[in-house]
């Protein structure tokens, strides 16, 4: 038995949450997501100090390396995409726990010399027994991967823990979505399963809870009373890079709208939770999804686009038919909007509009809380004639923060009305800057806590949304052409234009 301080309380914020002895087994070492996410957070936690002393991380590819291949891999993503700075006995402390087999998933030697590189590891580095085997590989592979992992008695420990991640897509339908979530249930223990959506990792999405649910001056507003609607916008400006594999067929709505978006939104609109263990958010996560309907007209309640070649930002670029990779005649959306309804006393009549596209005019993530106008004006109708509707808008990224918009009066002789902006940001209220969203979340596996991550119930709501929305893409034509570095194709302006709003300029 270890000594356990008597004195000490685990919800002091003072001690820093470290993770006890374990390590990590990365499937999928050269994708784009192990070298731009993954490598870099486990750095960043070592530079924190946030990883036991004998953290290691062990390497499974095909490729034909030795250890040192491997962390000369690890080494470059680090110096490249690591957010915090590069120092060398950091490194080195870490890099000795660093390991590489080499095989095919369906390779029984490869599992075994896995096996026994474990057992090595837990013996020199005092990993305890405790791994984490995280599956940045596509998940096709997901099903042989956690069998040969069963089979080679590495997916349980009798008195130590055994954890899972997998990233999405869970599934590209609510059946795919059950057959994995079966896949993994037959395999790992019940509560070892950790499926990332890193949009849960980001600073400025729990902040959404804080500011519902620590506040009084938000609550109170917070429904179809005074709520006009809701605007959820996730932007990008760049197109699919290299992606055109993981892209073609999946296109924007299951890429974000089915995790990141409807999280968001659930975050938005849930209940207060009787307290944020992962228990309780999921209950409440969970009505909301089940709460959430469709209009009737899939046709004006939705709009889908492709962007076309062009110029944005100075430079041409390729249409998305013309991306290496892509069918020149495919259907998939690079860009997706939609509305969406909730049945409760607290938001019946209040519309949720999401969307999501690549190639648009910037990169930002915010959601916006329109509220209804006053039910009367006592200013006479050209005094308020540049007041719009008041507003919440939360900046989930970049230039993170909150913003209120109001209206004030104009200094003069006048009584005139404008709109005026409050503006809370991070960086001018916070001396730290924000982890970034892997290191949180890659550091709550080692730790076991769930809060963070979804699960599998609400995967497959989210998949029960936005199934009847893809059929009926499926079954018609094809996504219009938006230009490069616009807003998206019209479809999306005249879909809210039907209900009498405009998407903001964010
Ligand atoms: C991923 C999507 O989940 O999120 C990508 O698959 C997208 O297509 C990315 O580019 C955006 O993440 P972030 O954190 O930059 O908003």
């Amino acid at each position: 038995m270890s000594y356990v301080n008597p004195l000490r309380q685990e919800e002091d914020r003072r001690l820093p949450r470290i993770a006890g002895p374990c390590g990590m087994v990365l499937f999928g070492v050269t994708g784009d997501l192990s070298r731009k996410k993954v490598m870099p957070a486990i750095y960043d936690l070592a530079n924190r100090g946030l990883l036991p002393p004998g953290f290691s991380l062990i390497g499974f590819a095909r490729r034909d390396w030795a250890n040192q291949d491997f962390a000369q891999i690890v080494h470059d993503s680090v110096k490249e995409y690591a957010r915090t700075e590069f120092r060398e006995e950091v490194w080195r402390q870490l890099a000795e726990g660093f390991r590489f087999v080499s095989g095919d998933f369906d390779d029984d030697a490869a599992f075994d010399t896995l096996r026994r590189t474990i057992e090595e590891l837990d013996q020199v580095r005092g990993t305890g027994g405790n791994h984490a085997f995280y599956l940045a590989i596509p998940p096709g592979f997901f099903g042989v991967v956690a069998q040969q992992l069963k089979e080679h008695g590495l997916a349980e420990s009798e008195d130590a823990w055994r954890r899972v991640v997998v990233e999405k897509p869970f599934g590209h339908d609510l059946e795919s979505a059950r057959e994995l979530n079966g896949t993994l249930d037959a395999v790992f223990k019940p509560g070892s399963i950790f499926r990332i959506d890193h949009y849960l990792g980001k600073e400025t999405v729990q902040n959404i809870l804080a500011t519902r649910f620590a506040n009084t001056m938000f609550e109170p507003l917070w429904n179809a009373n005074y709520v006009d609607h809701v605007q959820i916008t996730m932007a990008e400006d760049v197109g699919i890079g290299g992606r055109a594999g993981y892209y073609d067929g999946i296109g924007a709505a299951r890429d974000v709208i089915q995790n990141h978006l409807l999280q968001l939104m659930s975050l938005v609109a849930m209940e207060e939770p009787t307290s944020f263990d992962a228990e309780a958010l999921r209950v409440e996560k969970q009505k909301l999804l089940s709460s959430i309907s469709l209009p009737k007209r899939l046709d004006l309640a939705t709009a889908r686009g492709q962007y076309a070649a062009g110029w944005a930002g100075g430079v041409h670029v390729p249409g998305f038919r013309e991306e290496e990779g892509i069918p020149q005649r495919s259907r998939t959306e690079t860009y997706a909007a939609i509305k969406l309804e909730i049945e409760t006393r607290r938001w019946a009549g209040v519309p949720f509009y999401l969307r999501t596209g690549k190639r648009l005019g910037r990169r930002v993530t915010e959601v916006a809380v329109v509220f209804k106008r006053a039910a009367h004006q006592p200013f006479s109708a050209t005094s308020v004639e540049d007041l719009t509707q008041n507003a919440l808008v939360i900046r989930v990224q970049p230039d993170e923060g909150m913003t209120l918009r109001f209206g004030s009066k104009v200094p003069g002789t006048q009584m005139e009305i404008r709109d005026v902006n409050m503006d809370f940001a991070y960086g001018g209220s916070f001396t730290e800057a924000s982890p970034e969203a892997y290191e949180r979340l890659i550091l709550d596996v080692l730790l076991g806590d769930p809060p963070l991550f979804p699960r599998h119930e609400e995967v497959e709501l989210s998949w029960k949304i936005l199934d009847p929305i893809l059929d009926r893409w499926e079954a018609k034509g094809t996504p219009e052409q938006y230009a490069p570095g616009t807003w998206g194709p019209e479809s999306a302006d005249a879909m809210l234009a039907r209900d009498g709003r405009v998407w903001r300029r964010p």
